[in-house]
């Protein structure tokens, strides 16, 4: 069928194209409208096109936010939140199972720590949310199966930023939470060489943001953060104390570190924010992070490949103070619950409220060779070794906690030394992986 006069003039056949010199008045008139409609049409379009541009925009601007440091940005529809069933997730999450429960926002919550921490909480009944983006800087298969983990105990992981402030504000709109335990940050001290944005992104202005919402939230949750022994960087007086100097870093990662340990100092100060951090020291176990020393050993040890053991300038092994993951989440929890309440509402400040540094380690610092000797003997295999002085790469040559403060403030006493504890990561790792022709794969 012929296209009727009408939707001939609002649709031309040949678009753009108008005839403009014809003399009679009729066509004139015609061609007017013709021009006028096809102006309006393509005005049109282009409110359109600047509209949908536009809104392009600020999505592109607000994943930026969120992901311009990541290793791996987050794909699109992660980022996509808020709506009835996200929060119905989130409130069953969030929901408290014992009288006088806590409501707890961890970040960080698909990585190690943050994993058995929302686990130990939500066993004994407070409400647990957890928040983490997932970044790849160790194989993101391992957070994914952590957050099956905690799935599985109904404990909600949000896949996103802790710089991103609308899936904060959306979540404290949700639920009005009691606690935050931030452990969402950029951990590792050697790969801060290789991309020093993402300490910043995540563990400065990453920090800020949190606490940001957490001043203007009504009520104000108490926060407890983790620091990092890595802050008593260049300190040799053993062992560390927190009264202890803490203004030599060795690292970008312990100097952000320090950074965060003064920024917290500000918003407790200002806004009336309770604040405890929690300085550990090389926490190990199942579940644990493939970047650290003796997980990557265990690998490579299985693999029959060479393991490099780093050893001080002067000859000296290196020793840390490992510190088992079980005895952390004691003393996580064992923080939140003593945390004290935070006095401020809306972003002003009703009151002096609690500022808290603990160390939460073992105090029995282990050379690096002694815990390699502890692998060989559970994996019964012997390493390929491969010893070399350390070079200034920002690690330390020893650490080791007093701990006689978090003893008496947070009742805190690690029980697990390195070859229990050890065993119990060897176990997990030979059910987690299994070899396939050299290569480890999950199960
Ligand atoms: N494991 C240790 O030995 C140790 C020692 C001292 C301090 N710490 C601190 O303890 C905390 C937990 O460490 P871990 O060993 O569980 O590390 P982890 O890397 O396993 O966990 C951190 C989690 O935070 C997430 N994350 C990072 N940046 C984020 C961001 N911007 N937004 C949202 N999520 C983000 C990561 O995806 C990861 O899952 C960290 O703050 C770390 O610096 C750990």
């Amino acid at each position: 069928m012929p296209p009727s006069p009408l939707e001939e003039d609002i649709f031309p056949s040949t678009p753009g194209k108008i005839k403009i010199e014809r003399t009679h008045h009729y066509t004139m008139n015609r061609s007017f409208h013709r021009c006028f409609t096809s102006t309006t049409t393509m005005f049109l379009w282009a409110l359109l096109l600047i509209a949908l541009t536009a809104s392009y925009l600020s999505i592109q601007s607000f994943v930026d936010t969120g992901t311009r440091f990541l290793h791996h940005p987050i794909p699109r529809d992660h980022v996509i939140i808020g709506g009835p069933h996200w929060e119905k997730k989130i409130r069953a999450s969030a929901q408290v199972h014992r009288v006088h429960g806590l409501s707890v926002l961890v970040t960080g919550a698909a990585g190690f720590v943050g994993s058995h921490v929302a686990l130990a909480l939500k066993k004994r009944g407070d409400g647990v949310v957890g928040l983490d983006n997932f970044n790849d800087y160790y194989d993101p298969s391992l957070k994914h199966a952590r957050r099956a983990l905690l799935d599985g105990h109904n404990i909600f992981v949000v896949e996103g930023d802790i710089n991103d402030k609308r899936i904060l504000v959306k979540l404290f709109d949700v639920v009005p939470f009691t606690h935050v335990m931030h452990l969402a940050a950029q951990a590792g001290v050697r790969y801060a060489i290789e991309n020093p944005h993402s300490y910043v992104h995540s563990n400065i202005a990453g920090l800020v943001k949190l606490l940001e919402q957490c001043k203007s939230a009504d009520p104000q949750p108490a926060v407890v953060w983790a620091s990092s022994s890595s802050v008593y960087g260049l300190n040799d007086k053993a062992p560390f104390s927190e009264s202890d100097r803490t203004d030599r870093p060795a690292s970008l990662y312990a100097a952000t570190k320090k950074a965060g340990e003064a920024i917290t100092h500000s918003y407790n100060h200002i806004y009336g924010l309770a604040i405890t951090g929690l300085r550990f020291f090389t926490v190990y176990g199942p579940w644990g992070r493939p970047d650290m020393a003796y997980f990557s050993f265990t690998q490579n040890i299985r693999k029959g490949k060479r393991i490099t053991i780093y050893r001080g300038k002067n000859g000296v092994d290196l020793a840390r103070d490992f510190t088992y993951i079980d005895d952390i989440v004691k003393g996580c929890v064992a923080a939140l619950d003593t945390s004290g309440k935070s006095t401020g509402s809306g972003g002003k400040k009703k009151g002096a409220a609690p500022y808290r540094i603990y160390n939460l380690g073992n105090t029995q610092p282990v050379t690096v060779p002694t815990m390699v000797s502890i692998l060989e003997k559970y994996l019964k295999k012997k390493a390929k070794k491969h010893v070399v002085t350390m070079l200034g790469n920002g690690d330390v040559p020893f650490t080791h906690a007093n701990i006689s403060l978090a003893r008496r403030e947070l009742g805190y006493n690690p029980t697990t030394d390195l070859p229990t504890g050890l065993r119990k990561f060897v176990k997990w790792y030979e059910s987690y992986y299994v070899e396939d022709h050299g290569k480890p794969v999950k199960y």
